[in-house]
């Protein structure tokens, strides 16, 4: 198993773990990280139709701005869990400050180890963290245990279009993707894909926040400038790769 440090950075897409600790620096002008919130809310008014409130698992919850907003908008409990302690501190303070800390729990944990504890949820969501519990067919067959009977999982991730030639370690074509989906006895019964102009307009002012912090870091730290220049390159390159070779949706997944 790769480490705690190594599984935040590939969800972050890095390559170097010695970058961790100042991901909370660097990402301090935003709020939404991943996900859409929006977005995910709007699938869950469409599709849940289980109890309420619902019990959601935020997993690799980043600064909470899914969980928080789920939490404002449709009532429903949420347990969100980030490896990084200052992503959680950030979601405590917006949980806070959209008064919604009564039904939200956030907790610093790697959450390969410490799903193992956790059970009975309505809604399991994997907002942009990547394969962290390894592909399709692995990540359902972890999550399942701890979700009830009509419970649905949310994943917000990318994939490549069964035409195209191109390809990416970690991102599958959509065909093995649903394939994966059906060996795991489950089936997707939404996928909400995400306009490429939104998705331009919403990276640039994410590259251009992230661009100047890691300018920052490197004044402040001349010894590791090239931690962070390689940090700004390879966000280059991912947003060259979210905008223009792959589909990025969030997906809905329920039991056949
Ligand atoms: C791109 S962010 C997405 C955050 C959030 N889900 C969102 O959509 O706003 C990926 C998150 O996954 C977290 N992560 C990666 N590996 C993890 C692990 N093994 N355990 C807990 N969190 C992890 C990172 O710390 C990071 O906050």
């Amino acid at each position: 198993m790769i480490t705690t440090e190594q599984s935040i950075i590939n969800a972050m897409d890095g390559d170097d773990a010695s970058l961790v600790p100042f991901l909370h620096y660097i990402l301090q002008d935003l709020w939404e990280i991943g996900a859409e919130p929006d977005a995910i809310i709007r699938l869950i008014r469409k599709h849940y139709s289980g109890i309420t409130p619902a019990g959601v698992l935020d997993l690799g919850c980043g600064k909470g701005a899914v969980s928080v907003k789920i939490a404002a908008n449709l009532g429903f409990q949420c347990h969100g869990i980030d490896a990084l302690p200052e992503f959680i501190d950030h979601c405590r303070i917006k949980a806070e400050e959209y008064q919604v800390s009564h039904l939200c729990t956030f907790e610093t944990a790697d959450i390969r180890e410490r799903i193992k504890n956790l059970n009975g949820f309505d809604i399991i969501i994997l907002g942009a963290i990547g394969p962290v519990l390894g592909d399709y067919f692995h990540t359902f067959y972890t999550l399942l245990p701890h979700l009830n009977p009509d419970g649905l999982i949310i994943i917000d991730d990318g994939y490549i279009i069964d035409t195209s030639n191109y390809t990416h370690p970690g991102l599958l074509k959509e065909s093995d993707l649903l394939k994966q989906v059906q060996q795991a006895g489950m089936q997707r019964i939404a996928n909400q894909i995400f306009d490429r102009s939104t998705i331009n307009e919403s990276d640039e002012i994410m590259f251009k926040n992230l661009k100047r912090r890691c300018e920052e870091l490197s004044a402040m730290h001349p010894d590791k400038k090239h931690v962070f220049d390689n940090y700004i390159k390879k966000q280059e390159e991912e947003f060259d790769v979210l905008e223009n070779k792959i589909i990025t949706s969030s997906m809905v997944f329920k039991r056949k």
